[in-house]
């Protein structure tokens, strides 16, 4: 079965996925690289920015299933780019010629656009759907396999509003934002429907699972 499914989200203790004021020289706005540091302290994060060393253990683990068993992706807008990219042409998301998806990615936006091939398998599509639909377009691409709920939080919180998260891996980071667009607004009594787990690790982080009853 093709699940849908969100990895290594990253949350402040105050509930905040990205900070207040996002803009091309600070994607994450006032919270900087305060939410990931987590994960570019481990071997996986290290790669991909094209380091070597790292930590390996109970981090580094849970990040290594970002791809495997994934067909297609999932984005919001504000992800993909910082606010403005609609009125740039030559905008194609913020990680380079050859981007970590390797896999059709559907960025939901009201301002769609021809679709972007890049190289290593990422392909950007641009839809202007309900939550609902985008999944059913983006199962199609995944073939059977899984598709990811990549994010930002305002995408992650309708696609759970709307019951459609099969899987959420969620990281809770020790860092207190203030301010910023909340995860978890809205969502009362959502654990009620999930088999939960948590494991806290070294590095300060703890790993949150929601996995749906009955799966
Ligand atoms: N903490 C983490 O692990 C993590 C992971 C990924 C991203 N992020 C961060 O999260 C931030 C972005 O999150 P965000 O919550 O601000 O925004 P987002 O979820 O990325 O995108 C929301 C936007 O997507 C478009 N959209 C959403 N649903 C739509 C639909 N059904 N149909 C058409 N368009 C739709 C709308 O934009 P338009 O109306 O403008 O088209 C909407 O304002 C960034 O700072 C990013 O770096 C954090």
């Amino acid at each position: 079965m093709s699940l849908a499914r969100v990895q290594h989200f990253s949350v402040s203790l105050d509930g905040f996925a990205t900070g207040e004021g996002q803009s091309l020289e600070a994607p994450f706005g006032h919270a900087g690289e305060r939410l990931h540091t987590w994960m570019f302290d481990t071997r996986w994060g290290r790669a991909m920015l094209g380091k070597s060393g790292g930590t390996g253990g109970v981090d580094d683990a849970f990040l290594r299933l970002f791809a495997p068993g994934v067909g297609a992706e999932i984005m919001g807008a504000h992800k993909f780019g910082h606010p403005g990219w609609h009125q740039d042409p030559e905008w194609k998301g913020w990680w380079g010629p050859n981007p970590p998806f390797h896999t059709p990615v559907f960025v939901l936006t009201h301002h769609p656009r021809p679709s972007i091939e890049m190289e290593g398998g990422t392909t950007f599509h641009f839809l202007d759907a309900s939550p609902a639909d985008a999944l059913k377009t983006a199962r199609e691409a995944a073939a059977g396999q899984d598709v990811r709920i990549g994010g930002g939080p305002t995408v992650i919180r309708d696609f759970l509003a709307a019951g459609l998260v099969d899987h959420l891996h969620v990281v809770v980071v020790p860092i207190l934002l203030g301010r910023g667009v909340r995860l978890w607004d809205g969502l009362e009594g959502l654990e009620q429907d999930y088999e939960t787990e948590a494991v806290s690790t070294p590095s300060g982080v703890t790993h949150v699972t929601f996995a749906r009853k009955g799966l």
